[in-house]
């Protein structure tokens, strides 16, 4: 007799790296085929300590439950940003060659910035959190000081850490670099112009932005 579960593909049989790739196809935008491998190898890794099989799966929000796009998933929020960071960066750079802006970083942490959401969004932590905040706090890690934690365990450069570190309000804590005010922008802009057009539940805006 065959075992059904013989012939069930083993999650460790999955190839997530060609999944993140074909999820995130940006990561073709880096030019060093290194930091590619290690961008890919952290969303890997930030999947596999998560109940989350793929990048699609995370809902399309800025935090939990709040400024939750209308459609996609979040996918299409790292995707947007770190296409938009790019032009960015391909502008500065053709009118101010001076600045001597890393594109391969600008990339790099662009496809990392919200990588740690893959902690924060976990339902089932979400879950724990929820019930014993006393205990863990809520959410226990954010995702930019979590997304650090993940670039520099699987050796990103630490310019990439800290674009995941503090893209976000952590950011107003320290000097930013270059690179990461370009990700920070890239990211405001985003929500900001989907906003503006009605694409965010605005039920899941907060008031200061309403
Ligand atoms: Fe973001």
């Amino acid at each position: 007799m065959t075992d059904p579960e013989k012939s069930m593909p083993k999650p460790e049989q999955v190839d997530r790296a060609a999944q993140i790739r074909e999820e995130l196809p940006e990561v073709a935008e880096i030019r060093d085929p290194a930091l590619q491998d290690l961008v890919v190898a952290a969303w890997c890794l930030a999947l596999a300590q998560s109940s989350f099989r793929s990048v699609r799966e995370i809902p399309p929000a800025g935090n939990p439950g709040i400024m939750v796009l209308k459609r996609g998933d979040q996918t299409d929020h790292i995707r947007g940003v770190t296409r938009l960071a790019l032009k960015l960066a391909d502008d500065f750079a053709e009118h101010y060659p001076e600045l001597e802006i890393d594109r391969d970083i600008v990339a790099a942490g662009g496809l990392c910035h919200d990588i740690g959401k893959a902690w924060e969004f976990d339902p089932e932590r979400r879950r724990r959190w929820e019930a014993s905040s006393r205990r863990t706090g809520r959410p226990s890690i954010r995702h930019p000081a979590y997304g650090a934690h993940i670039c520099l365990t699987v050796g990103l450069p630490e310019e990439v850490a800290h674009i995941a570190a503090a893209h976000s309000g952590e950011g107003d804590l320290l000097v930013r670099s270059l690179e990461n005010t370009i990700v920070h922008h890239a990211d405001h802009t985003y929500w900001y112009v989907l906003l503006a057009g009605d694409m965010i539940l605005p039920d899941t805006v907060p008031p200061k932005s309403r």
